[in-house]
Protein backbone atom coordinates (compact mmCIF):
# COMPACT_ATOMS: atom_id res chain seq x y z
CA UNK A 1 0.00 0.00 0.00
CA UNK A 2 1.31 3.61 -0.90
CA UNK A 3 0.43 5.24 2.38
CA UNK A 4 2.02 8.24 1.18
CA UNK A 5 -1.29 9.40 -0.82
CA UNK A 6 -3.49 9.51 2.51
CA UNK A 7 -1.67 12.41 3.52
CA UNK A 8 -3.33 15.41 3.12
CA UNK A 9 -0.70 17.97 1.90
CA UNK A 10 -2.10 21.63 3.85
CA UNK A 11 -0.05 24.06 2.04
CA UNK A 12 0.87 27.61 4.68
CA UNK A 13 -0.01 25.73 8.18
CA UNK A 14 0.01 26.63 10.69
CA UNK A 15 1.62 29.79 9.38
CA UNK A 16 3.00 30.86 5.73
CA UNK A 17 5.43 29.16 3.87
CA UNK A 18 4.77 25.39 6.39
CA UNK A 19 3.65 22.69 4.55
CA UNK A 20 2.00 20.70 7.03
CA UNK A 21 1.35 16.50 6.57
CA UNK A 22 -1.85 15.93 7.74
CA UNK A 23 -2.19 12.11 9.08
CA UNK A 24 -6.27 12.52 10.03
CA UNK A 25 -6.39 11.29 6.38
CA UNK A 26 -4.95 7.92 7.50
CA UNK A 27 -6.87 7.59 10.78
CA UNK A 28 -10.01 8.10 9.96
CA UNK A 29 -9.73 5.23 7.04
CA UNK A 30 -9.55 1.84 8.93
CA UNK A 31 -7.84 -0.08 6.66
CA UNK A 32 -4.88 2.07 6.06
CA UNK A 33 -4.81 2.83 9.49
CA UNK A 34 -4.43 -0.77 10.36
CA UNK A 35 -1.98 -1.00 7.24
CA UNK A 36 0.43 1.58 9.00
CA UNK A 37 -0.15 0.35 12.33
CA UNK A 38 0.99 -3.34 11.31
CA UNK A 39 4.27 -2.38 9.60
CA UNK A 40 5.05 -0.47 12.80
CA UNK A 41 4.21 -3.80 14.70
CA UNK A 42 6.41 -5.95 12.13
CA UNK A 43 9.39 -3.28 13.32
CA UNK A 44 8.70 -3.06 16.66
CA UNK A 45 9.10 -7.61 16.77
CA UNK A 46 12.08 -7.19 15.07
CA UNK A 47 13.83 -4.79 17.21
CA UNK A 48 12.69 -6.83 20.34
CA UNK A 49 10.39 -3.67 22.10
CA UNK A 50 9.73 -4.43 25.41
CA UNK A 51 7.66 -1.45 25.90
CA UNK A 52 6.65 1.63 23.29
CA UNK A 53 7.03 5.31 24.51
CA UNK A 54 5.39 7.89 22.33
CA UNK A 55 5.54 11.98 22.98
CA UNK A 56 1.91 13.64 22.96
CA UNK A 57 0.07 14.20 20.93
CA UNK A 58 0.38 12.33 17.98
CA UNK A 59 2.49 9.99 19.44
CA UNK A 60 -0.54 8.12 21.20
CA UNK A 61 -2.39 8.01 17.90
CA UNK A 62 0.46 5.65 16.25
CA UNK A 63 1.94 4.17 19.11
CA UNK A 64 -0.96 3.22 21.79
CA UNK A 65 -2.29 0.27 18.47
CA UNK A 66 1.10 -0.66 18.58
CA UNK A 67 1.45 -1.41 21.82
CA UNK A 68 -2.23 -2.72 22.21
CA UNK A 69 -1.12 -5.62 19.11
CA UNK A 70 1.75 -6.59 20.80
CA UNK A 71 -0.07 -7.22 24.44
CA UNK A 72 2.77 -4.71 25.91
CA UNK A 73 2.93 -1.53 27.14
CA UNK A 74 2.27 2.07 26.31
CA UNK A 75 4.10 4.78 28.65
CA UNK A 76 3.34 8.56 27.47
CA UNK A 77 6.06 11.87 27.56
CA UNK A 78 4.30 14.18 27.75
CA UNK A 79 4.45 18.45 28.30
CA UNK A 80 5.18 19.47 32.28
CA UNK A 81 2.66 19.36 34.84
CA UNK A 82 0.13 16.57 32.80
CA UNK A 83 1.67 13.42 34.87
CA UNK A 84 0.15 13.33 38.33
CA UNK A 85 3.39 11.45 39.88
CA UNK A 86 6.70 11.71 40.44
CA UNK A 87 9.04 12.17 36.99
CA UNK A 88 11.83 13.14 35.32
CA UNK A 89 12.09 16.00 33.09
CA UNK A 90 14.11 17.15 30.08
CA UNK A 91 14.20 20.64 28.61
CA UNK A 92 14.55 20.63 24.80
CA UNK A 93 14.59 23.32 22.13
CA UNK A 94 11.57 24.57 19.83
CA UNK A 95 11.86 27.01 16.99
CA UNK A 96 11.22 29.75 19.44
CA UNK A 97 12.12 29.19 23.42
CA UNK A 98 12.10 25.74 25.19
CA UNK A 99 9.78 23.70 26.50
CA UNK A 100 9.59 20.48 28.88
CA UNK A 101 8.68 17.25 27.94
CA UNK A 102 8.53 14.56 31.38
CA UNK A 103 8.15 10.75 32.12
CA UNK A 104 7.04 8.69 35.01
CA UNK A 105 10.03 8.22 37.16
CA UNK A 106 8.82 4.27 37.49
CA UNK A 107 7.55 3.87 33.52
CA UNK A 108 10.40 1.61 32.21
CA UNK A 109 12.26 -0.64 34.20
CA UNK A 110 16.15 -0.90 33.78
CA UNK A 111 17.82 -2.47 31.04
CA UNK A 112 13.79 -3.05 29.49
CA UNK A 113 13.89 -2.64 25.53
CA UNK A 114 11.88 0.41 24.31
CA UNK A 115 10.41 1.26 20.67
CA UNK A 116 9.73 4.92 20.83
CA UNK A 117 7.01 6.03 18.54
CA UNK A 118 6.04 9.35 16.78
CA UNK A 119 3.31 10.32 13.80
CA UNK A 120 6.54 12.64 12.63
CA UNK A 121 10.75 13.01 12.79
CA UNK A 122 11.19 16.91 11.57
CA UNK A 123 14.06 18.67 13.46
CA UNK A 124 14.48 15.31 15.99
CA UNK A 125 13.98 17.66 18.55
CA UNK A 126 11.46 15.37 20.44
CA UNK A 127 12.65 12.16 20.13
CA UNK A 128 15.94 13.33 21.10
CA UNK A 129 14.65 14.42 24.46
CA UNK A 130 12.19 11.50 24.24
CA UNK A 131 15.85 9.22 23.94
CA UNK A 132 16.77 11.41 27.29
CA UNK A 133 13.71 10.59 29.30
CA UNK A 134 14.09 6.82 28.49
CA UNK A 135 17.91 6.24 28.80
CA UNK A 136 17.82 8.71 32.60
CA UNK A 137 15.59 5.41 33.83
CA UNK A 138 18.38 2.91 32.13
CA UNK A 139 15.95 1.74 29.04
CA UNK A 140 17.54 0.52 25.90
CA UNK A 141 16.62 2.25 22.92
CA UNK A 142 15.98 -0.22 21.00
CA UNK A 143 14.83 1.91 18.20
CA UNK A 144 12.83 5.17 16.91
CA UNK A 145 9.37 4.46 14.59
CA UNK A 146 7.95 7.54 12.62
CA UNK A 147 4.73 7.60 10.23
CA UNK A 148 6.76 10.26 8.59
CA UNK A 149 9.62 11.72 7.92
CA UNK A 150 10.76 14.92 6.72
CA UNK A 151 14.37 14.42 5.49
CA UNK A 152 15.25 17.81 4.47
CA UNK A 153 15.47 18.48 8.17
CA UNK A 154 17.86 16.32 9.27
CA UNK A 155 16.26 14.60 12.25
CA UNK A 156 18.63 11.73 11.68
CA UNK A 157 21.57 13.65 12.62
CA UNK A 158 20.52 13.72 16.08
CA UNK A 159 19.20 9.93 16.37
CA UNK A 160 23.01 9.08 14.67
CA UNK A 161 23.60 5.72 16.59
CA UNK A 162 20.07 4.64 16.87
CA UNK A 163 17.69 2.61 15.02
CA UNK A 164 15.75 4.79 13.02
CA UNK A 165 12.53 3.52 10.99
CA UNK A 166 9.64 5.87 9.39
CA UNK A 167 7.32 4.52 6.69
CA UNK A 168 7.14 8.11 4.65
CA UNK A 169 9.37 10.07 3.46
CA UNK A 170 9.56 13.84 2.30
C1 LIG B 1 4.98 17.35 16.41
C2 LIG B 1 5.04 15.89 16.03
C3 LIG B 1 6.31 15.42 16.71
C4 LIG B 1 7.19 16.65 16.66
C5 LIG B 1 8.21 16.52 15.57
O1 LIG B 1 4.44 17.46 17.68
O2 LIG B 1 3.90 15.19 16.47
O3 LIG B 1 6.09 15.03 18.05
O4 LIG B 1 6.34 17.79 16.39
O5 LIG B 1 9.02 17.66 15.48
P1 LIG B 1 10.56 17.68 15.83
O6 LIG B 1 11.18 16.46 15.19
O7 LIG B 1 11.02 18.95 15.16
O8 LIG B 1 10.72 17.72 17.31
P2 LIG B 1 3.90 18.80 18.35
O9 LIG B 1 4.99 19.35 19.23
O10 LIG B 1 3.35 19.68 17.28
O11 LIG B 1 2.79 18.27 19.32
P3 LIG B 1 1.38 17.50 19.08
O12 LIG B 1 1.70 16.09 18.65
O13 LIG B 1 0.81 17.54 20.45
O14 LIG B 1 0.61 18.27 18.05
Amino acid sequence: MDLKQYVTIVDDYPKPGISFKDITTIMDNGPVYKYATDQIVEYAKKVGAEIIVGPEARGFIIGCPVAYALEIGFAPVRKEGKLPRETIKVEYGLEYGKDVLTLHKDAIKPGQRVLIVDDLLATGGTVEATVKLVEELGGVVAGCAFLIELGYLDGREKLKGYDVHALIQY
